[in-house]
């Protein structure tokens, strides 16, 4: 299985791109995640000025999900282009770096020759503002030669449009996703909120928001050809070839470093590379957009039947359990279902941890 991969003109020795957030938070962090076995980098959000935070802004909500209220750096601008950026280029010399670069369009002129200048393999812009988008991504097009990456909120009204637009506009590539929010948590404890944001808001990413972000990768995979970089929610292998089957070409990861710290990511590939090979693909593009074509463009409307496989039964009663008609009876490992009162929903054989009952 081979796992490196031709992405804008770099050479990915893995198809795992560090999405902008802390681990790539100055040259320090961006060279470890180099070392850590990253395609390339994102680094955080370069602003006309540095961030200044709340405390505390960033919390565990649940397995592998964040809250955050961060904001972008919190370097200014002139420090990444005149001592990080040539810090990482004279260090990391493979290291293929992506500068990420928001939220307005006079920051985009301001800053954006600038990064180029400074030596960067390609730049993401990013905003808050849907309306924003485009002209960013065409003033980008205009000024600098490196490849332009569109990032993707999945707060806009219409992220897909919106990033179809910015493709026509000249966007090299998108990527698909920012964090979901606003979103509110409260320590039951204390009454308080997780995060110290704005009104106790903040943002959540990882395992929760990977369906979010396949929904708009497939229907942007299926309206560009430019390729995408599919991040949100990326923890495990089985999560990385699932994002890239609804038509991403790459993989980022943001999250699932945070929790389980930057050296998962020799895990992630490491698996990742297994499970690929078991599944029977040779390289990463055999399996972007692998599932676009079992997409259906329409409603099935057709019942399906059951199949039960007796010998896989481990008797656990699940499938009884959880069929809100109680259409289903396991006894003695027969299994009955009451035709009358099923609503062919699918629950039943989804739940069953053996592949004991399918839908056919
Ligand atoms: C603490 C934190 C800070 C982040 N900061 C930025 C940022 O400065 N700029 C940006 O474009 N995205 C930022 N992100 C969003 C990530 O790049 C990514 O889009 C999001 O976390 C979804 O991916 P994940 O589920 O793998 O984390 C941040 C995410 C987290 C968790």
């Amino acid at each position: 299985m081979n796992m490196e991969l031709e992405f804008l003109g770099m050479e990915l020795k893995s198809p795992f791109i560090i999405g902008s957030g802390p681990i790539s938070y100055n040259a320090e962090g961006v060279i470890r995640a180099h070392k850590a076995g990253a395609g390339a980098v994102v680094t955080k959000t370069l602003r006309d000025n540095a961030a200044k935070n709340p405390y505390p802004h960033i919390s565990e909500a649940g397995s592998s999900t964040l809250i955050n209220a961060e904001k972008w750096t919190d370097l200014e601008p002139e420090t990444w282009i005149n001592e990080e950026i040539p810090k990482i280029n004279k260090n990391a010399k493979d290291l293929n770096l992506i500068v990420s670069l928001g939220h307005t369009i006079p920051e985009v002129k301001n800053w954006v020759e600038k990064i180029e200048n400074a030596g960067v393999d390609a730049i993401e812009i990013v905003s808050y503002m849907e309306n924003s988008i485009i002209e960013m991504v065409e003033i980008a097009k205009k000024r600098v030669d490196v490849p332009i990456i569109l990032k993707v909120s999945p707060n806009w009204t219409d992220p897909v449009n919106t990033a179809v637009k910015a493709v026509e506009a000249g966007a090299d590539a998108v990527t698909v996703m920012d964090s979901v929010g606003p979103v509110l948590r409260i320590d039951i404890d204390t009454a308080q909120p997780l995060v110290a944001g704005e009104n106790g808001m903040g943002w959540m990413t990882g395992k929760g928001i990977r369906p979010i972000a396949q929904a708009i990768i497939a229907k942007l995979a299926q309206k560009v050809v430019v390729p995408i970089i599919g991040l949100g929610g990326v923890i495990k292998a089985e999560d990385a070839i699932e994002i890239l089957m609804a038509g991403s070409t790459a993989v980022g990861v943001c999250t699932t470093l945070l929790t389980h710290g930057v050296d998962h990511l020799h895990k992630l590939n490491d698996e990742t590379e297994q499970l690929a090979q078991k599944l029977g693909y040779q390289n990463i593009s055999e399996i972007s957009g692998s599932a676009l074509v079992n997409l259906p463009s329409e409603e099935n409307k057709e019942k399906f039947t059951f199949e039960f496989l007796k010998y896989e039964c481990i008797d656990c009663q699940r499938c009884v359990e959880v069929c809100p008609y109680q259409a289903r009876e396991l006894k003695n490992m027969n299994m009955k279902l009451d035709e009358e009162r099923c609503r062919y929903c699918g629950l039943c054989a989804s739940v069953c941890p053996t592949d004991a009952l399918n839908i056919v």
